[in-house]
């Protein structure tokens, strides 16, 4: 049994594996809880961390993936940091990425995305998708059975985005490859869940990137990446190649494992709960709220991290400037003060919707309406071509000793593998 009060939840490898108990245990000490290890304040309360996403005035992202690690590259002095935030901003992980960034250079960089994602790109990407979900299902289906992360979610959360960004269809072969997605243990991009990777697929599609838009810069052909190529900041100005590239291979970052997670976290109640088998099929317009539910529980990003910019009060606690605070969206997405019995999957509960796992406030998620396309269309497209699916006993053991394995990071929250069978729908 783990000692709650003594557990280091950056190394503990029985948190990985759950760490809901913990996440109950610090919101009832304190939603805002000091006292972690490496002096991390842990938020737990959804009204708390709610709020400190919405004051980017007094919480920096500028620490947003990495928390407490590297430690901060200066001592914080007096109750207002941002001058040595921004003295030392370059020394942060990943601080060339939009998602690290404060106003004003975090408007910049997002406005450009923005021009990426307008609603016909979107719906564009949505058509190539409901292609892809049964391509990707021929793969396996008529095998009765599927190791669901590595035959069906990893490739298609990457095909998803590689289409999304309008890269050339000769070359798609080659980007699955490099990022992983078609071998069984791929698709890690970047330091995002804390573990490093052999070598550097951000510097492969920078590099990609930077190339295409240059010969699309020269040479418009009407594509998306003609598009991306000659897109202006909102004052008319002309971004350099890199600055168009960074948005746009940023989204294989945030889009690829997430997605993965929240896929095969709904596959997995389809799994366990059979009765949403039937219930979706006779009802796919329920399959929205069965999504929104399966973010709820299973929040993909675990936690988040702001450091305080300016010595501010939260929750009633103090927080002196240079703190940094691990904003826990699986704890507040679980906080009993917002939802009804929150460890139950309900996915009628009327505020199913409101659920912070895409976070809020200025760095919200961008690739929220493509993620949550990507697990409906999953979901309604298995249960038009599956009957009876169900978690493989001979991998995950009986249903009363059922043995899941999670992702050992501190950042994410997913299954490493989940084995399904399932019969072919006639
Ligand atoms: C279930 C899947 C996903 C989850 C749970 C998720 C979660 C999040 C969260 C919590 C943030 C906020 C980070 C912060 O405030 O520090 C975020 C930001 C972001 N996400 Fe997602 N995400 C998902 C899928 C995607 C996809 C598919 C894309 C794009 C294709 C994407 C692109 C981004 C981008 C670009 C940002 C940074 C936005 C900014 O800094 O302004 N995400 N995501």
């Amino acid at each position: 049994m783990t000692d709650l009060a003594s557990v280091d939840f950056f190394s503990d490898p029985a948190l990985t594996q759950d760490p809901y108990a913990y996440f109950d245990y610090l919101r009832e000490q304190n939603p805002v809880f000091r006292g972690l290890p490496h002096g991390v304040v842990a938020v737990t309360g959804y009204a708390e961390v709610m709020a400190a996403f919405k004051d980017h005035a007094t919480y920096s992202a500028v620490n947003a993936i990495g928390g407490p690690f590297p430690p901060l590259p200066f001592t914080p002095d007096g109750d207002d940091i941002t001058e040595q935030i921004e003295a030392h901003r370059h020394l942060f992980p990943i601080h060339e990425h939009m998602v690290v960034m404060d106003p004003p250079s975090h408007t910049k960089a997002r406005s450009l995305l923005n021009k990426l994602l307008t609603p016909r790109r979107l719906k564009e990407n949505e058509e190539f998708m409901w292609e892809l979900v049964d391509h990707q299902i021929e793969e396996f289906i008529e095998n009765g059975r599927c190791e669901f992360l590595s035959e069906y979610a990893k490739p298609f959360a990457t095909s998803a985005i590689i289409d999304l960004l309008g890269v050339p269809a000769e070359d798609r072969p080659e980007f699955l490859a490099a990022l992983g997605a078609e071998r069984p243990d791929g698709n890690r991009v970047g330091a995002l869940d804390g573990e490093p990777v052999g070598r550097d697929p951000l510097q492969y599609l920078d590099d990609k990137f930077v190339g295409y838009l240059a010969a699309r810069r020269a040479h418009p052909r009407g594509d998306v990446l003609s598009g991306i190529a000659t897109a202006l900041y909102p004052d008319g100005s002309t971004p350099e190649l890199i600055e168009l590239a960074k948005p746009a291979t940023f989204l294989f970052a945030a889009g690829q494992e997430t997605v993965t997670k929240l896929l095969s976290a709904a596959v997995q109640v389809l799994g366990e709960r059979p009765e949403y088998q039937q219930r979706l099929r006779e009802n796919p317009g329920g399959i929205a709220a069965f999504i929104e539910e399966a973010l709820r529980m299973h929040s993909p990003t675990k936690v988040d991290f702001r450091l305080v910019r300016r010595t501010t009060e939260l929750g009633g606690v103090h927080l002196p400037a240079g703190a940094v605070v691990m904003l826990c969206l699986g704890a507040a997405n679980r906080d009993p003060r917002k939802f009804d019995d929150p460890h139950e999957f309900r996915p009628e509960r009327k505020n199913v919707r409101e659920h912070i796992a895409f976070g809020r406030g200025i760095h919200s998620c961008a690739g929220a309406p493509l993620a949550r396309v990507e697990g409906q269309i999953t979901v309604r497209r298995m249960l038009d071509r599956m009957t009876d699916i169900r978690i493989d006993e001979t991998v995950h053991g009986p249903t009363d000793r059922r043995n899941y394995e999670y992702e050992p990071t501190f950042l994410l929250r997913g299954l490493t593998e989940l084995h399904i069978e399932f019969d072919r729908a006639p």
